[in-house]
């Protein structure tokens, strides 16, 4: 059976582009964003799909099924974030799924850390998000339904040491996530998050590798035994986004395939 859950439904994606080695020759880069954009649509839901790049974005509209639009918007500059919600309404007349999906993500630990680019990963990770939430909730209030999906990160919760401005703002992701579930829930509002693993993004293979070693290395991190993949992440946040969740507020849904709960961590080959 086919679902069509956000038949009627307009769904922004925040991020909805992707960049970087394809999995398989021939098709498109695949990203949480993407993935979830594509899902959306084939469900019904007419998306707006935002990304810095404009022509990441147009990939994704061409290459789902069904009504999209993109949109050229940078989270991290204010003014672009208060124009994203007008463009749904000014092209569809309504935004019901805010998918938060953009991130940047750096490699400095607590001592390496600058201040640009603690700004800067906040200003994308956790103002970029609010501000369109902002935006998009006094529409959602009068109609006394709306739901928001953030793409969050176990890094959120759980520390690599590898970047102290993506963990810290990851972790500020779900307090913005919990806030709204909170603040908003008695006016129809639902607010959730997928809290990620490792999953096999073209941002992941463009940025720690896709040669046979990188990919082997990433799946020998959890219970599974194998990376997570976009078209997952989608069908969680998908579930989230939808009416199956009606009761589902404020919620961390952990998708990481293991990894958050095993002990010793990581386990080695
Ligand atoms: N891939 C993973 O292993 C993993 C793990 C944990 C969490 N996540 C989270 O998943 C989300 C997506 O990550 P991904 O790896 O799938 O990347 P992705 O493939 O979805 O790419 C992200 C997209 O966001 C766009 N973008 C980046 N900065 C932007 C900005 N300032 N304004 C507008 N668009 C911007 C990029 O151009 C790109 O198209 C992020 O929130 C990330 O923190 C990913």
């Amino acid at each position: 059976m086919t679902l069509r859950r956000f038949e009627g439904k307009v769904a922004v994606v925040l991020g909805g582009g992707a960049d970087g080695p394809s999995r398989e020759r021939g098709k498109i880069p695949m990203g949480n964003g993407r993935a979830i954009a594509m899902r959306l649509a084939s469900e019904g839901a007419r998306v707006v799909v935002v990304d810095r790049r404009l022509d990441l974005a147009k990939l994704t509209v061409d290459n789902l099924q069904g009504e999209a639009h993109a949109v050229e918007a940078d989270l991290a500059n204010i003014e672009d974030c208060t124009r994203i919600v007008e463009s749904s309404l000014d092209k569809y007349g309504r935004v019901d799924v805010v998918i938060a999906n953009a991130a940047v993500s750096s490699s400095m630990s607590a001592v390496q850390q600058t201040v640009e680019d603690w700004e800067f990963s906040n200003d994308v990770n956790v103002r970029g998000h609010w501000l369109v939430a902002q935006k998009a909730l006094p529409q959602m209030i009068e109609r006394g339904a709306g739901s928001f999906v953030f793409v969050g990160s176990t890094a959120g919760q759980l520390s690599s040491g590898r970047s102290l401005a993506y963990e810290a703002t990851k972790a500020a992701q779900l307090a913005v996530m919990r806030h709204i579930a909170v603040r908003f829930g008695s006016k129809g509002i639902r607010s959730n998050a997928v809290v990620l693993g490792v999953i096999d993004s073209a941002l992941v293979r463009r940025e720690f590798g896709d040669s046979e070693e990188a990919l082997a290395a990433r799946s020998e991190i959890g219970p599974m035994r194998r990376q997570g993949r976009p078209e997952e992440v989608a069908g969680a946040a998908a579930f989230l986004a939808s009416d199956d969740a009606s009761y589902v507020n404020g919620h961390s849904l952990i998708v990481d395939g293991g990894v958050s709960a095993q002990w010793p961590s990581p386990r080695k080959g």
